[in-house]
This record gives structure tokens, C-alpha cells and sequence, in this order.
């Protein structure tokens, strides 16, 4: 009988995948999270969830099917959902976006609190990935503001892969990871002394004003706050054009009416319905609004 080590060294696979297989992953993906998962991706797929049938000890991916099928299966989607998002981030990624807080959002939400005496802000990471976006955001807010006293801040980041949002509550990042931190910003990294491992974790001061969600973006949301900033960046490049339409047009009616939404590199508002328009790079606020005359 052909072991699995035989069978990959004659090429073959060590779990059947039929095209049918595949789309029905595919379509199961896009129903749930919104993500397109295109004929090209088939490979990535099969490799991503090889693993996982070998945990469970499965055949092949008809069986899998199965599984995702029965008693289990909401359980397993949420494995399936971990399995294929991507979560590739870091630290201070397309950092003139936090250059954008420092030098002009801050100094707004400053002179705004001057008039108001309303010394609270809410920004909300969505798709945070493992967390590096939302402590760069903690980073620079709490370095910017920790001078002004008085001021209440929230992070909420949030995430449909319940793996990454793990990460998100450790905040424990390898060395590599926080060589992307500008030095001005190290003091917020501490060695994490647990098992000797040349890892850092992220100071307590800024998880105390984090929150961290499990939060699909394709379904509904249980917010009812108004945020002075989204940041919702390299998310949307996995939906559809009306999925992405759909999430800019929720996104603005969760903005103050002065906040700003911040995208990814390549992403932009599709000449959706929303009154905003760029303001920086990616950066889009309400026409007319304060950033926007
Ligand atoms: C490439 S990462 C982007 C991380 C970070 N925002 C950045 O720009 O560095 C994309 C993240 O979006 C999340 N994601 C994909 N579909 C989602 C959905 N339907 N709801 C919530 N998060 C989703 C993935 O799990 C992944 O962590």
C-alpha cells in the first residue's frame, strides 16, 4: 500500500483535491468572510489545508467536505476561515498614515477638545491581522497625547481569524518583527522574559487602552459608537467590488463627521456612494469636512 511520504515522492498528492472540492472551499470562503478565492489560488489552498486533514486524520478533502458538513462544521469554518485568510502585516506599515495622525489629526482632535472639553477618542483597527497595526497605532497616539493630560483613548482591533487575534492579546513579537519600530518608539517594547526566547512584548500601558474582537466585516457588526478613525488597509483587496462598495458605505456611517479612513497601498473608495474624498495618501475624510476644504 502507498504511504503519504511514497506517494509525494512519485509526485502524487497525499490528498485527493477534485476541482469540485475546491469550489465548493472557494464558494464556502466567499459566502462566509467575502473572500474571492480564484482557480489560481488552488494550490495555496490545498496547502494551507493539507495540515489540517492530517490533524484530523482524513482521506481526502471529500471527507473534509463532509466534516464542514456535519455536527461540527461551524467549528471547523472558523478553521477553514483561519486557514485561508492572509495575514501578512507589520509594524509602522505605510507609515505616513501615523505620520498623518501625529502632525495633523492630533493636533485637530487637540483644538476640538479645546471647544468642546471632550477629551475622548475611539479608532477602530479593522483587520488588524497579529496586532502590529493596532500597537503602531497605540504607539503613536500615546506618544503623542501622554503630554496632554486628561485624554481617554480606545483601539478596538478586530479580526475574523481567531489565531491572529490571539497574537493580538499577547502582543508578543519575535526581535525581527520590532527592528520595524523606529527607535524614538522602542521604550514601548520589552523584552519578553518567559521562556528566553529573543521576543519582545508590547508595554502594558498601551494594551490597557485596546480591544481586542472576533469581527467578521462580511456580516454584522455589534458597534454602536462613532470612531474619529478606521483604519481598514489591505482587507478590502480580498473582496469583490460590491463587498468593498458595501464595507466602504458601512464604514462611513461609524465616521465622526470630522474622522478620517484610512486604506491600504492599493485600495481606494471605487467611486462608491460615500461624500469623502482623499486627503492624503489613502486617506480619505467627508467633503467639506475639516480636512477636506
Ligand atoms: C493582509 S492582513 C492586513 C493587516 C493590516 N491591516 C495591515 O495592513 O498590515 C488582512 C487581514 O484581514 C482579515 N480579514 C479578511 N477577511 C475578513 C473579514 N471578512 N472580516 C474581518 N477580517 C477579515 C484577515 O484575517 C487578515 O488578518
Amino acid at each position: 500500500m502507498a504511504t503519504a511520504s511514497s506517494r509525494r515522492a512519485e509526485g502524487e498528492r497525499e490528498f485527493a483535491m477534485r476541482d469540485a472540492d475546491f469550489r465548493v472551499i472557494a464558494d464556502a470562503i466567499y459566502d462566509h468572510a467575502g473572500i474571492v478565492i480564484g482557480d489560481h489560488k488552488k494550490e495555496l489552498v490545498y496547502s494551507r489545508l493539507a495540515r489540517r486533514l492530517r490533524q484530523l486524520g482524513l482521506r481526502d478533502f471529500t471527507a473534509y467536505l463532509a466534516r464542514l458538513d456535519g455536527p461540527n462544521g461551524d467549528g471547523e469554518r472558523n478553521h477553514l476561515i483561519n486557514a485561508l485568510t492572509t495575514n501578512h502585516t507589520n509594524f509602522f506599515r505605510e507609515p505616513h498614515h501615523f505620520d498623518y495622525i501625529k502632525d495633523v489629526l492630533v493636533p485637530h482632535w487637540k483644538t476640538r477638545a479645546a471647544k468642546t472639553g471632550d477629551k475622548t477618542l475611539k479608532i477602530w483597527s479593522a483587520g488588524s491581522s497579529t496586532g502590529e497595526e493596532s500597537y503602531t497605532l497605540a504607539m503613536t497616539l500615546d506618544a503623542a497625547l501622554k503630554s496632554d493630560p486628561g485624554w481617554k483613548w480606545k483601539i478596538l482591533a478586530t479580526d475574523i481569524d481567531t489565531n491572529v487575534l490571539k497574537h493580538c492579546r499577547e502582543g508578543s513579537y519575535p526581535a525581527t518583527a520590532i527592528s520595524g519600530i523606529p527607535k524614538g518608539y522602542r521604550s514601548y517594547c520589552e523584552r519578553d522574559r518567559r521562556d528566553g526566547a529573543n521576543r519582545f512584548v508590547m508595554s502594558p500601558v498601551l494594551k490597557s487602552h485596546m480591544v481586542f474582537n472576533r469581527l467578521n466585516l462580511h456580516a454584522s457588526w455589534p458597534i454602536k459608537t462613532k470612531f474619529d478613525a478606521i483604519f481598514c488597509r489591505n482587507v478590502t483587496i480580498y473582496f469583490d467590488g460590491p463587498s468593498k462598495q458595501r464595507l466602504i458605505e458601512r464604514f462611513a456611517t461609524l465616521l465622526k463627521p470630522d474622522a478620517c479612513l484610512f486604506l491600504g497601498h492599493s485600495e481606494s473608495l471605487l467611486g462608491g456612494k460615500v461624500d469623502m474624498s482623499p486627503v492624503g495618501r489613502t486617506i480619505y475624510a467627508f467633503r467639506g469636512g475639516v480636512h477636506n476644504v
